[in-house]
C-alpha cells in the first residue's frame, strides 16, 4: 500500500469535508441573490466563514474567502502596498525574509520589478529562523516602510518564526505585517484577534479541505487595494461569485481538531537517525511544525532519494521546486548557509491526519536501500558510473 508522507504538499480530504461538499454542490442560488434560494446560500456560506473565523480567532467579516494560499498572499502583499503607496506618498520598501514561499518571494520580486519597491531581505539564521535584530535595524534605518510578511513557520524545513516580536517592532512604526500561516494552519494555535497582525493567509487544502479554495484574514481596519475588480463582494476586496460548497467544504475541516503529530514526527526523527547517522536534521530541533521532519542526506541527489523511495511505495518531497524537471538548490538551505553540495541531497516528510507508525515504519524500512543506491548514483552531473 502506497504511502504518503507529503501532507505539507496537499493533504487529503476529510471524509466529513467530502461529504459536506458533495451534498453542497447541489445548493441552488447564488450567495448575492435576493431570493430565499439566494439566500438560504448566503446563510449557509456564512455559516462557514463562522467556522473558519472560529479556527483562527477573527471576526467572520474579517475572512474573505479565496482560490488559495497564493491568492490570499498576492492580494496581502499588492494590496497592502498599493494601499500604502500613493503619487505623493510613497513606501516603497517591504521588508521579507530570505527562504519565503516562492508566493511570496514571487509576489515582491514583481512588485520590485513593476511597481518600484525596495526589497529589504531578512536573513535567517542556521536553523532557519529570521533575525529580529535585523527588523529592528531595518526599522531604525527606513522610515519608508509599506509592509512586513513572513512565514509562521518555514515549510520547508519546519523552523517557527519570531511574529510576535516582529509584529511588536513594527506595530510601534504603525506598519502592517502579514504572515503565511498556510504551512501553520491546524499545526499551530492562530489567535489572528491577539497577534496584532494586519493579513494572514490560509488555504483549505492543507488541513483536510478542498483544493482551490484559502483564506485571507484581514483586520478590520486594514486596507487593501483589491486584485480582482467585479460585483463588490467580501467588502469589495475580493469580487466574483462565492463559492459556498467549496467554502462550506472548508468550514467543516476547519473545525475537525488537529491531533498532535510530534509523536510521530520525532519517530521518523530518531528513524533516521539510527539508519543513516550521517544525516542531518534540518531546522530547529525544538521549536518545529509537529508535523515536519526535514534532513539532508550526504553524498547524494535529494531527487534519486525521492524516486527511489517512490519504486518502494513512499511518498516524500525534497521540500524545494523542480524547474522544468531539474532540481533547484533550496533557497531556504542556502538562507541557512547550508552548502550546494549538502543542500541538494535534501529530504522532507510532513505528516497529516490519515498518517500512521505503519506509515513511519514503511518509510524507515525502505529508506537504507534507496540511500545506499542514491549514494552510488551520487550526484546528476557526475557519471553515474564512477
Ligand atoms: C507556506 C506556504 N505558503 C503558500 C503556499 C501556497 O498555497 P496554495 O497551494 O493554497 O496556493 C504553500 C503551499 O505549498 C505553502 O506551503
Amino acid at each position: 500500500m502506497a504511502v504518503y508522507l507529503d501532507h505539507a504538499a496537499t493533504t487529503p480530504m476529510l471524509g466529513e469535508s467530502i461529504a459536506a461538499y458533495t451534498s453542497a454542490l447541489g445548493i441552488v442560488g447564488n450567495p448575492s441573490s435576493i431570493h430565499s434560494q439566494g439566500q438560504n446560500a448566503k446563510r449557509l456560506l456564512e455559516e462557514a466563514r463562522e467556522a473558519v473565523a472560529a479556527s483562527l480567532g477573527c471576526d467572520p467579516i474579517e475572512v474573505v474567502f479565496t482560490s488559495g494560499g497564493t491568492e490570499s498572499i498576492n492580494l496581502a502583499i499588492k494590496g497592502l502596498y498599493w494601499a500604502r503607496n500613493s503619487p505623493g506618498n510613497r513606501r516603497p520598501r517591504i521588508l521579507v525574509p530570505l527562504g519565503e514561499h516562492h508566493a511570496t518571494v514571487d509576489t515582491v520580486e514583481w512588485l520590485e520589478r513593476y511597481e518600484g519597491a525596495i526589497l529589504e531581505w531578512l536573513p535567517l539564521d542556521s536553523l532557519g529562523r529570521v533575525s529580529v535584530g535585523a527588523v529592528a535595524d531595518a526599522f531604525a534605518a527606513h522610515d519608508d516602510i509599506a509592509l512586513v510578511s513572513l512565514l509562521m513557520a518555514n515549510n520547508e524545513v519546519g523552523t517557527l518564526q519570531p511574529v510576535e516580536q516582529v509584529v511588536a517592532i513594527a506595530s510601534a512604526h504603525g506598519v502592517p505585517v502579514h504572515a503565511d500561516a498556510v504551512s501553520s494552519y491546524h499545526r499551530l494555535p492562530i489567535d489572528f484577534a491577539a497577534s496584532g497582525l494586519a493579513a494572514l493567509s490560509v488555504s483549505a487544502h492543507k488541513i483536510g479541505g478542498p483544493l482551490g479554495i484559502g483564506a485571507l484574514v484581514l483586520a478590520r481596519s486594514t486596507t487593501v487595494v483589491p486584485l480582482i475588480h467585479g460585483g463588490g463582494q467580501q467588502r469589495d476586496v475580493r469580487s466574483g461569485t462565492q463559492d459556498a460548497p467549496a467554502a462550506i467544504a472548508f468550514g467543516v475541516a476547519a473545525q475537525h481538531p488537529p491531533v498532535s503529530l510530534a509523536p510521530l514526527r520525532d519517530r521518523i526523527i530518531d528513524g533516521v537517525r539510527a539508519a543513516v547517522p550521517d544525516a542531518v536534521l534540518r531546522g530547529d530541533p525544538i521549536d518545529r511544525l509537529d508535523n515536519n521532519a526535514h534532513f539532508t542526506f550526504p553524498g547524494c541527489e535529494g531527487d534519486s532519494l525521492l524516486f527511489l523511495l517512490d519504486v518502494s511505495g513512499v511518498s516524500v518531497s525534497t521540500g524545494s521546486a523542480c524547474r522544468a524537471g531539474i532540481p533547484e538548490v533550496s533557497h531556504v538551505l542556502r538562507a541557512m548557509g547550508v552548502s550546494d553540495a549538502d543542500a541538494r541531497g535534501a529530504l522532507r516528510m510532513t505528516l497529516g491526519h490519515s498518517s500512521t507508525e505503519a506509515d513511519v515504519d514503511a518509510f524507515l524500512a525502505a529508506l537504507p536501500a534507496a540511500y545506499a543506491r542514491a549514494r552510488r548514483a551520487g550526484f546528476a552531473d557526475r557519471d553515474v558510473n564512477e
